[in-house]
């Protein structure tokens, strides 16, 4: 059984066979709109989401099926200790499908050895998060027209984003990308980042503490903000909360042409002023998040011949 659990789970073809669907469900949204009919969804958040939760329900209503699920530990029987792998023997029972985040990484791997059903990652701790990367290609892909000859940006807390690993992961795969690591040192990209797919793909990149220095060159910038829950004390966080805030003032010696996205929620490294530039395209990526997710429900359940 096919489960989506890392982006490196699916090949290049596959992305783009992906990406291909989703842009032909944004551009015929009726002919999708059955498609799912008396299939479900099973949504189990053990960590707190606004967008993947619901964007992966409202994909699944948009596809004629139906959603369920919870969406914090508390309110299942993981308050009173079952397993990750109990839970998803249980629910794999109820659903067709299941979309899980969990804070523990790796869990969601280990609950896709349990279940009936296929399993995708909607993020587990600071690993990755999978569906965020595929709303994220399918972002630069509207935006650019293209994967390959681009400067990418990474700005924020590479340390503990997930979805900066996952991005990394996928775009290593294209042609002639640059990547720009802009970060406090001691939230630069984890080592294995680094040797296992920067070095290992001979990817060009550089590390900076200076998002005005880099901006001129960027054809992407990807904005993350620093993850508070990762940290182990609350003055760590505070030391680097404004290391990096992006308002119109630093936009001034951008590229006319830069696609500016970030995975939300922001706190404050987008200042709102930014918000009306053409250039900001992270309400956008919400939006292209919901059709993302309804194109990888089509495609796991035909793989497993459920659809
Ligand atoms: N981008 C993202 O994963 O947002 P949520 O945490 O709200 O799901």
């Amino acid at each position: 059984m096919r489960h989506l659990l890392d982006t490196t789970d699916l090949t290049v073809q596959e992305i783009s066979g992906i990406i291909n669907l989703a842009n032909d469900i944004i551009d015929n949204k009726e002919k999708y709109a059955h498609i799912c009919d008396g299939k479900k969804l099973a949504t189990l958040f053990f960590e707190p989401s606004t967008r993947t939760r619901l964007s992966f329900e409202a994909a699944m209503m948009e596809l004629g099926g139906k959603a369920l699920g919870f969406s914090e530990a508390n309110s299942s029987s993981a308050s009173k200790r079952e397993t990750v792998e109990d839970t998803i023997r249980v629910v794999s029972c109820y659903a067709d499908i299941i979309a899980m985040r969990h804070p523990v990484e790796g869990a969601p791997r280990v609950a896709s050895s349990k279940s009936r059903v296929p399993v995708i990652n909607a993020g587990d701790g600071g690993h990755s998060h999978p569906t965020q990367t595929m709303t994220d290609l399918l972002t630069v892909f509207r935006e650019k027209g293209r994967f390959d000859n681009l400067t990418v940006g990474l700005c924020g807390d590479l340390k503990f984003g997930r979805t900066v690993h996952s991005l990394i992961k996928a775009m290593c795969r294209y042609n002639n990308i640059r990547f720009v690591l802009i970060s406090p040192k001691e939230l630069a990209a984890p080592d294995y980042i680094k040797t296992d797919y920067l070095d290992e793909n001979l990817m060009e990149y550089t590390e900076t503490q200076s998002m005005e220095q880099v901006m001129p060159g960027l054809d992407i910038l990807y904005m993350t903000r620093i993850q508070r829950e990762r940290f182990f004390s609350e003055d760590e966080y505070l030391k680097y909360k404004d290391a990096f805030i992006l308002n119109s003032e630093k936009l001034i010696n951008a590229k006319p042409d830069l696609t500016i996205m970030h995975p939300l929620p922001r706190v404050n490294e987008i200042t709102v002023d930014v918000d009306n530039d053409p250039r900001a395209k992270y309400f956008e990526q919400v939006l292209n998040g919901k059709y993302m997710r309804m194109a990888l429900i089509i495609t796991l359940l035909r793989w497993e011949g459920i659809l």
